[in-house]
């Protein structure tokens, strides 16, 4: 499992260091019977578990969509390492709970403020505007204001069913599948 080890440790690299093409994976799901796909800032990883984390906002049309049908994907380029990770995940929204309570303290101010816009994501509006309070533009808010972003903040955690990876190389490509679904992983080789 030397492959899944360093994958894993690539993930982990990725969330630490925000100039790492692993920072950020497109993340897609099924929303009016249309796929729909954006990017998002991968927060955490947890490698017993099987979890990869993201921050949204709750009122993103894709809370309920998630809610509604959990079946999602993951994708993540590496340039630099010529690595495509596909990950077939199965999504939950957490809110009010332990692991929205944990993700909330780990954010930054700064990266607070987005949670304290008055429009959804997404959501139609008459001209171009961020909806950010007009005292904090251009600011940063302070701690206690700050604390009003939280109840427009979720935590989406990503269940990983499995993983198709996918090696570029000039001296010959790879690919690989992992099924994560049991306790037992398994692994086959594809056609790349
Ligand atoms: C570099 C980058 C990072 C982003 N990170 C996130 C994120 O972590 N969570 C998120 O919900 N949206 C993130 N976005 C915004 C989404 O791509 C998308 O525009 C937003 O979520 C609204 O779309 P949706 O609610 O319909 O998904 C990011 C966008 C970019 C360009």
């Amino acid at each position: 499992m030397e492959v899944l080890e360093s994958l894993y440790e690539m993930i982990n690299r990725g969330i630490q260091d925000g100039k790492d093409d692993f920072h950020t994976m497109i993340f897609s799901n099924i929303q009016n019977n249309k796929v729909e796909s954006r990017c998002v800032i991968v927060r955490e990883f947890n490698k017993e578990k099987k979890t990869l984390f993201f921050n949204t906002d709750v009122r993103s049309p894709k809370v309920e969509a998630i809610k509604k049908n959990p079946e999602t994907h993951c994708l993540l380029y590496h340039f630099k390492d010529k690595i495509q990770l596909r990950l077939s995940t199965y999504s939950s929204v957490h809110q009010d709970d332990e692991v929205h309570n944990t993700a909330w303290k780990k954010t930054s101010i700064s990266s607070r403020k987005c949670y304290l816009t008055k429009y959804s994501p997404s959501q139609f509006i008459e001209s171009s505007d961020d909806g950010i309070p007009d005292h904090l533009i251009a600011k940063i808010p302070t701690l206690k204001e700050s604390e009003f972003g939280k109840a427009n903040f979720a935590v989406i955690l990503n269940q990983i069913i499995s993983i198709d990876w996918l090696y570029l190389s000039s001296k010959g490509h790879r690919r690989a599948r992992y099924d994560l679904s049991n306790d037992e992983i398994k692994k086959s080789w594809m056609a790349p």
